[in-house]
Order: structure tokens, then sequence, then C-alpha cells
């Protein structure tokens, strides 16, 4: 029999309330099958199910996406590792590491297995319309670090001395200002970030942000201390399908202008930068001389490296200094060993150079032990393991798996480190005591290609003004019963006012 198309369309409609329901029906079971099921498989039958930690966080991504939004990331995840051992599952698909052999299959290029690329959402996109050397591809990177690592040499570091000398002369010359002879409270946070930001500003655009100069916060620098929380609900919402077009709705307004105010002003730096000379030492001289060969950096390319360098190279130095100070004000035994080694090398403050600084040993294990007690990047940076799978610190990982160790938590292992919660230089200078320390389980640097291209300038800056700060200042917590480590971490730390009680140095030989 023919079948005339219209009156079966018509018979269809007839059906429809019927298939409707079945359907509604359907996703009723089904809907409540595949929320309890899929946490019941990844509990007991995922390829990570044998791996310690929370059946919550075994079950779903839920209790992470808490952990990151309440800004105790990595302190909770510090507490999971002393609770469940070496390696956690913190997440369905997610384990986190804290032995030190886990660094180098990790992070570092292993033949066969090449870079484990980075979990992109974790890490925000910087704005601008290229790739940062941070989330850039393989290829863009090894580009991006052939060009910068110039500025970085041991004889770059040495020709940019002079400028770094100026913002920390500067520092000192505002800080004996603010006390004018006598005791003043200063809020060392404010006064460590005004003097790295001027510093790495004049390093990558050839002009500070005058931070030091007007005593106060540029509005370039405020916008990375005001979108710290956004980067936390960013790193959530690039887990939900469509992240793209959600993320400009949930994002703040003021962030999203901030963000635009910050890209305009970077344009602007970076144009007037192109227009001073190649031959300055800094993050851009080596770059401006490869400009327009293939590879060379393109304009877009500058604007977004530019802000990364700010970003990565000022907060980070003063986050180490801040954490440095108020350790030592709370260890008057490392204080007063400090004051010693700095007080008796120098007569005269001209005398604190890049050169001279190296020579104090004790100076360097105690920002050394700063760096593992108040590891800047406190929180495991994720990996992605490869589909092949992957041995790890003794452990089978399947392909797939995000990986990372903790920074925080490898740092205050007990298991890597003896009185691993103790503020202790010594660990660092061959005290047997500590012999059996797993120096390598801290990396604050991190390790293999993609580590620290600042970290030589940072122990620099962090060694001549930490030096300095001694020579010229006997220094008091203005809140000594406070425990001012005790704060929130949105990837950085969230660091609060740091009230120091500043006094010149009696017999200070200043010049
Ligand atoms: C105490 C100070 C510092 C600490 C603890 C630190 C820590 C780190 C860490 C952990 C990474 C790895 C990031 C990742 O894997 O995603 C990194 C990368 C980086 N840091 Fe630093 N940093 C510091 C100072 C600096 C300074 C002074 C600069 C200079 C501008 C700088 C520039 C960079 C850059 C450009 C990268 C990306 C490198 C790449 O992907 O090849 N950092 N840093």
């Amino acid at each position: 029999m023919a079948v005339i198309p219209g009156l079966s369309a018509l018979s269809n409609m007839e059906d429809f309330p019927n298939i409707a329901l079945a359907l509604l029906k359907l996703s009723l079971t089904l809907i409540p099958l595949y929320l309890i099921g899929l946490p019941v498989y990844n509990i007991y039958f995922h390829p990570l199910a044998n791996y310690p930690g929370p059946k919550s966080m075994a079950a779903t991504r839920l209790p992470y996406i808490r952990m990151i939004l309440g800004g105790r990331f990595p302190q909770r995840i510090k507490a999971l590792h002393q609770q469940y051992g070496d390696v956690v599952r913190i997440a369905p698909d997610e384990l986190s590491f804290i032995d030190g052999a886990a660094w180098k299959p990790i992070y570092g290029t292993r033949v066969g297995h090449g870079q484990k690329p980075k979990d992109h959402r974790f890490y925000a996109p910087t704005p601008g319309e290229a790739p940062s050397i941070i989330v850039s591809n393989d290829a863009d990177h090894s580009r991006f670090r052939r060009l910068l690592s110039h500025a970085f040499s041991e004889s770059s570091l040495r020709s940019q001395e002079s400028i770094i000398k100026g913002y920390i002369d500067l520092l000192m010359q505002r800080l004996h200002e603010n006390i004018d002879g006598g005791i003043n409270t200063v809020d060392m946070v404010a006064w460590y970030n005004f003097t790295t930001f001027d510093i790495i500003g004049d390093l990558a655009f050839g002009e500070p942000f005058d931070c030091l100069k007007n005593s106060e916060y540029h509005q370039w620098v405020s916008i990375i201390f005001s979108s710290l929380k956004y980067g936390a609900y960013a790193n959530v919402s690039r887990r939900l399908p469509g992240s793209k077009y959600i993320l400009p709705y949930i994002t703040p307004r003021h962030v999203l202008s901030q963000r635009s105010a910050h890209l305009a002003l970077t344009k602007e730096k970076v144009q007037r930068r192109i227009g001073r000379s190649n031959e300055r030492p800094d993050f851009f001289g080596n770059i401006l001389k490869h400009q327009n060969t293939e590879k060379g950096f393109s304009i877009p390319e500058m604007i977004t490296n530019g802000s990364t360098l700010i970003i990565a190279g000022s907060e980070t130095t003063a986050t180490v200094l801040s954490g440095v100070t108020y350790l030592l004000l709370r260890n008057p035994r490392v204080l007063a060993k400090l004051q010693d080694e700095i007080r008796s090398a120098f007569t005269k403050e001209e005398e604190i150079t890049l050169e001279s600084c190296n020579k104090l040993e004790y100076c360097l294990a105690v920002l050394t032990e700063a760096l593992r007690v108040y590891p800047p990047v406190a929180v495991g940076l994720p990996r992605i393991v490869d589909a092949q799978g992957d041995m790890i610190a003794g452990n089978w990982i399947p392909g797939g798996t995000v990986v990372s160790v903790s920074h925080l938590a490898a740092s205050h292992s007990p298991a890597n480190f003896a009185d691993a919660e103790q503020f202790i230089p010594e660990r660092h200078l061959d005290n047997h005591r500590f012999a059996d320390d797993s120096k390598t389980a801290m990396q604050p640097f991190s390790f293999g290609p993609r580590n620290c291209i600042g970290r030589n300038l940072a122990y620099v800056e962090m060694r001549i003004i930490l030096a300095r700060m001694v020579f010229n200042f006997d220094m008091e917590l203005d809140q000594p019963e406070k425990d001012w480590m005790d704060h929130e971490c949105f990837v950085l730390w969230n660091k609060p006012k740091l009230m120091i009680k500043l006094k010149p140095r009696v017999h200070s030989k200043r010049s």
C-alpha cells in the first residue's frame, strides 16, 4: 500500500505524546543511573581505583572544585599527603605526588616520551592575541625561550645590575624617609612589591611602573591582585562544556574592564620599548634584534610575553622577600646569625653588590629555606600523561592521567625533610642532622624545559635586597602573635599586609 506522506506525518504527530513520555521515562531512569554509576565506576573500577585518597575525590571532581574555590588548595593537598602518603588521588583522573623522584618523569624530557603537555584547564589564558611562553606549544616555546634566554645569562645579569641597584637604592631611601630617623611601622609586602614590579617593568619595557616613586601600586599592577580569585573561577569553568562562551558572562565586569585596560597599556609600553635601543641589556634587547625574522617575536607575541614576564617575575620574588622577612623575625636565632654575616661582611652599603652577595653563604641558605617553607608557586602544576602511560616514582600511571608535584606538600613533608615545619637554613649547609633530607623534592622554580627562566635574576634581587634590609634596619613584627603565613592561595598567595616596625640600625654607616 502506498504511503501518503501527509497522513503518515499526522499519525506520527498523534504518537508524539507517547514518544515524549517514553523519552522522559528513559531519561529519568538513565540520569540517576549515570549519576550513581559514574561515581561507583570511578571509585571501584577506574584504572586509578587502587590509588589512595578520599572516596569523595575519587568519585567526582566536585571536592577538587571546592578546594580550588576555597582558596586553601595547597594547604588541603598537603594535609591529604600527610594522611594518605606519597601519591594521592585528588580527582577521578588526577594524582598528586610529593616524591622527589616524580619531578623528572612529570616535568622533564625523556627519550620516547618528550614533554608531558600542560593541562590547559588549569592555566589561565594570558591576555592578548598570541600565546605566552607559559601556555605556548612546544615549537613556539623553544623559539621564545631561545631568544629570551640571552637576557637571563650571567653576563646579561651583570649588565642589568646597575638598573636593579637603582631601584633598591630608591627602596632604601623611601624606607628611611618613612621612618625619618625614628621607628615606624610599614607594610613590607607593599614595599617589596613596589620594588620588584619597578625592576621587572624596567627590564621588560625600559620604564618602571613608578610604584617606588609614588609610593603606591600602579593600575597595571593592581589588576593582578584584584583578579587572583577570578583565576580560580576560570579554572573551574574551563572544565565545563562551552566554557569559552560561559566565561565572559561569569567574569565580574570590573575584571573584564581591568583586563582590557591592562592589555591597552601593555601595547603602549611595548610600542615605546620598540622605539628604544636594541642594545639595552634588558628582556627585549635581543628580541628586537631578531624582529622581522622567522625566529623572531611578532608584535602580539611581544605584548603577551611582556605581560607574562612582569607577572611571573615580580610577584614571586616579592613573595619570597615577604616570607623570608616574616620567618626571620619569628626565628631570632636565624636573624642574629644572618645579621652577623651581613654586618661583619660590609662596612659600607656600596659594598653590597651582586658579586659580594654571592659570598654570603648563610644568606643564600636563608633564602633557599624560605623558598622551601613558603614556595611562591605553592600548588602542583598539572601535566597530562601520554596515551601509552608512564612510570612515575615507581608507580604505573595510565595514559590521560593528570599528574603534578605539589610544591607546598613536597616541601613540608616529613618524608622528605627532618623537622619539616621548622625554618632551619642550616639544612642547606651540609649539616649532618639533615643528611637524609631529600633536597630534590623541593623545586620551587620547577624542573625541565619549562622551568623558571628567571631563577638567577630572582636570586640576585633577593640576595641584594635582603642583605641591604638587614644592613640598614633593625626589624620587629608589629603583631608577633599573628600567624601571617596562614592565608589564602589562588595559585599565587593572597598575601595580607606584613606590618613591620623598622628602626635604622645603630651605627649604620649609610652613604
Ligand atoms: C622566587 C622567584 C620565582 C619563582 C619561585 C618562580 C617560579 C616559577 C615556576 C614554578 C615556573 C614554572 C611554571 C610552569 O611550569 O607553569 C616558572 C616559570 C617562569 N618564570 Fe619564574 N619564578 C620566579 C621568578 C621569576 C623571575 C624573576 C622571572 C623573570 C622575568 C621569571 C620568569 C618566568 C618565566 C618567563 C617562566 C616561564 C618559563 C617557560 O615556560 O619556559 N620568574 N617560574
